[in-house]
């Protein structure tokens, strides 16, 4: 899928840099080229011989090497790939491409680059987090950069959390997503996620304990596939992917106009927990507590968003798939649901609380489509993403 294309592959100074020969390998086994670069840190953790043997390219690492740059100057290098990927790319290879300081010839091929530049962040969770990099990391998704990563789980430090750089076959999706390989090359989809917030006065609502995890996993995972991503997301826990176009809300009602605003689509995938009702009148003033009694809220349904989705007359998705979050009688209820609702699949999931699937990690799956029940062994939600965003690329080729 990579036949043809030339990467740039900046490696930094992380205790991920490891990962990067076997992404060397993945880039290699798909047809890809690989020029490799490497900081002056990078070789504490991998040796220019390794990457070199495996990349069958010189390794570049130092702007002042003079033979190199009668060889090939910074400026042509920076300029023979197709992609310029920075892996891992620690806090500091951000901190210097968002103030685009240029000491070194890492950084100096990042500011002289006219090529679609691709980061896959790795560092300590408090490093990740904090303000100064997440104000680089904006800069940077501003600045065109394409992020992928970074994943959550344990560390080489011993820490949990958002920090480690995406696996080598994660960073390879993300490429022939951008370079054009995808099997959604071209196709727009629109995914809901996360719960809705509807207010009962100005500082209450009603909510649910959905995370948004498998709605963004969804949406990642379409998009390393090449689909172009509407994501409409309630006030969700977890944090939108980048390198799709985000839109916020609170309520259904928000939610339902952003999701008709966002078509015309090919596909529509509703992960979102919409609330089933809203407070008839919410009060604009906060409610307090009288003599008089308990407060009484009066209830009204809100809008279906799938089911109108699903039944409209024109300009319906080729493929619209509902979420059912059951808790009994899982397949029954869910096929059930696919019928009353129009839509074209269902992924039913079992959310009864000795899951540990509302809020967690893993999901169990059942897929219901005109053929039946299928269910997948319980997995991982990016994996669950992965599997989906498949069969949707392959429902949409049909
Ligand atoms: N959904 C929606 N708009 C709503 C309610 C639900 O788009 N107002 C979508 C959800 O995003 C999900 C699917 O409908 O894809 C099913 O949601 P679920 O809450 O499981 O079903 P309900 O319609 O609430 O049915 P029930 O209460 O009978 O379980």
């Amino acid at each position: 899928m990579l036949a043809g294309k030339r990467i740039l592959l900046i490696i930094g100074g992380g205790i991920a840099a490891y990962k990067v020969l076997d992404l060397i390998r993945r880039l290699r086994e798909r047809g890809a080229a690989v020029t490799p670069v490497m900081t002056r840190a990078a070789g504490q953790f991998v040796t220019p011989l390794s990457v070199s043997a495996l990349a069958e390219e010189k390794v570049y690492s130092d702007l002042f090497d003079l033979t190199d740059e009668a060889e090939m100057g910074h400026i042509q290098l920076s300029r023979v790939a197709d992609l310029v990927l920075v892996a891992p790319a620690t806090a500091d290879l951000m901190a210097k491409m968002a103030t685009g300081a240029a000491d070194d010839l890492a950084s100096t091929l990042l500011l002289a680059t006219d090529t679609p530049v691709m980061i896959a962040p790795a560092m300590n969770v408090r490093m990740w987090q904090h303000a100064a990099t997440q104000r680089n990391l904006a800069t940077l998704l501003a600045d065109g950069v394409r992020v992928t990563g970074p994943n959550e789980g344990g560390m080489a430090c011993g820490e949990f959390g958002p920090g480690r750089m995406s696996e080598p076959l994660e960073i390879v999706a993300a490429i022939e997503a951008t370079l054009g390989g995808g099997a959604l090359q071209g196709k727009h989809v629109v995914v809901t996620s996360g719960p809705t917030h509807e207010p009962i006065d100005p500082v209450r609502y009603i909510a649910n304990r959905s995370s948004g995890a498998q709605g963004t996993a969804l949406a990642a995972a379409l998009r390393d596939l090449g689909a172009q991503v509407s994501f409409v997301t309630g006030p969700a826990t977890v944090p939108p992917p980048a390198g799709v176009e985000v839109i916020t809300v609170d309520t259904a009602r928000e939610m339902r106009a952003a999701v008709l605003g966002a078509l015309p689509a090919d596909a529509a995938i509703f992960a979102a927990a919409v609330a089933d009702w809203r407070v008839a009148v919410a009060s604009d003033r906060k409610i307090k507590k009288t003599k008089d009694g308990l407060p009484q809220l009066s209830f009204v349904e809100n809008p279906d968003i799938l089911s109108e989705v699903s039944q409209m007359p024109e300009g319906r998705p080729a493929l619209v798939v509902g979420f059912a979050a059951e808790t009994d009688d899982v397949v029954k209820n869910a096929t059930a649901k696919r019928a009353r609702k129009g839509c074209d699949w269902i992924v039913a999931n079992d959310v009864s609380p000795e899951t540990g699937i509302m809020g967690g990690d893993e999901n169990a799956v059942t897929l219901i489509t005109s053929d039946g029940a299928e269910t997948w062994e319980r997995m991982g939600k990016t994996q669950v993403a992965r599997q989906l965003a498949d069969r949707i690329a392959a429902a949409l080729a049909d």
